[in-house]
């Protein structure tokens, strides 16, 4: 009985460890973590350009691109939280991540949520093929990006 009690403390800890952020070690160790985010946030980029011009009808709505791109920011978006788990905030490093990503955890993976699920919503109007949501769901996208954009990183 009572060891099971302390695993359930000790698993507890573990999970609050989890959430809270954990610090880099060495200036080195920041630099390279926000490299891989950096390039991470590269990708999602490059798979946002065509969906951007699609939205604003600078290029015609293609099924295919959405489906492709819209899995790959789910993917993408999915090992964002993973790759902003390193806190860098006590290093001098070239980075725009604002220290208070790693005050709130659990806000920024929220946010990291909501284009998850923006991207998945997109994904699953273009396997319908349901042109008509094509619009709004890119616009969903986009707004994921600024939200975030908006709290935790700099101009
Ligand atoms: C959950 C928060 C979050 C979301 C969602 C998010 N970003 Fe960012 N983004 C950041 C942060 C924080 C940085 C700064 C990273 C750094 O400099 O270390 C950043 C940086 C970037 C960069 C610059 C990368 C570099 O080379 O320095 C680009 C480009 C970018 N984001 C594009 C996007 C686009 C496009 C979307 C939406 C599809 C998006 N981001 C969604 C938080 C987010």
């Amino acid at each position: 009985m009572k060891k099971l009690l302390i695993s359930a403390v000790a698993s507890t800890m573990l999970l609050t460890a989890g959430v809270s952020a954990q610090e880099a070690s060495s200036e080195k160790q920041a630099k390279s973590a926000a490299q891989f985010r950096q390039a991470l946030l590269q990708l999602v980029r490059s798979n946002v350009g065509a969906l951007g011009a699609m939205a604003k009808g600078a290029i015609p709505m293609d099924t295919q691109t959405i489906e492709t791109n819209a899995t790959r920011l789910e993917q993408l978006s999915l090992m964002m939280d993973d790759y902003f788990a390193l806190d860098t905030s006590s290093f001098d490093i070239e980075t725009e991540a604002l220290p208070k990503i790693w005050q709130n955890r659990a806000d920024f993976a929220t946010n990291v949520d909501a284009l998850t699920e923006a991207s998945q919503g997109l994904k699953s109007a273009a396997m319908k093929g349901d042109e008509s949501a094509y619009k709004a769901a890119i616009g969903s996208v986009l707004k994921s990006c600024k939200g975030c954009h908006d709290s935790y990183k700099a101009e």
